[in-house]
């Protein structure tokens, strides 16, 4: 099925642009079509990108978000809505295992990647560690998926496992 829908477009199209058919992998994250809108920036607000780009310990996470289209873009816009990210740090992603170097390298890597930074992004809230207690409740995600959160000997604790090592660290957050 796949190999005679190929033979019909380099049949039709030849040359060039059948080349760009074939050599990509029909499952590939496509990168981001040229002439995207990209909304203009005021170089004194901070944003969650000028944050991750400026610690040492999220370069994995900067070089992520450099790789999955449109996730750069996204990061850099001065929101009017307030939000949380919880940034995975290196070395969260240097625990991730075996799963995640091997998923990370397939086709669909990137794709994966992310829903993977959205599963980190609550789009409509400021959660700050004062809004959490020693009980154990849940918050919802962009993906609309839950994580856990407790605050276990001081620190924000997210689904039992995953500690926050800093946190309320600010980006700008636009009025409009
Ligand atoms: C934790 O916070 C919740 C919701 O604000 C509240 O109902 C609960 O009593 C608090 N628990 C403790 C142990 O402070």
């Amino acid at each position: 099925m796949v190999k005679s829908r190929t033979l019909f477009f380099l049949s039709l199209l030849g040359g060039l642009s059948s080349a760009d058919i074939v050599d990509r992998d029909l499952l590939e994250y496509f990168p981001s079509p040229s002439g995207t809108y990209i909304p203009p920036k005021d170089p004194s607000i901070r944003t969650l990108l000028d944050v991750v780009k400026s610690r040492d310990d999220l370069s994995i996470l900067a070089e992520v978000l450099s790789e999955c289209a449109g996730f750069s873009e996204a990061f850099d816009a001065a929101a009017s809505w307030s939000y949380t990210f919880f940034a995975p740090s290196n070395t969260a992603f240097k625990n991730t295992g075996a799963y995640f170097s091997t998923f990370a390298a397939t086709p669909k890597g990137k794709w994966w990647l992310g829903n993977l930074l959205q599963h980190h992004y609550v789009p409509n809230s400021k959660l700050m560690v004062k809004n959490f207690n020693t009980t154990y409740t849940r918050f919802q995600t962009g993906t609309f998926l839950f994580v856990g959160a407790q605050i276990v000997d001081g620190t924000l604790v997210l689904n039992k496992v995953a500690t926050a090592t800093e946190a309320d660290i600010p980006a700008t957050n636009v009025r409009q």
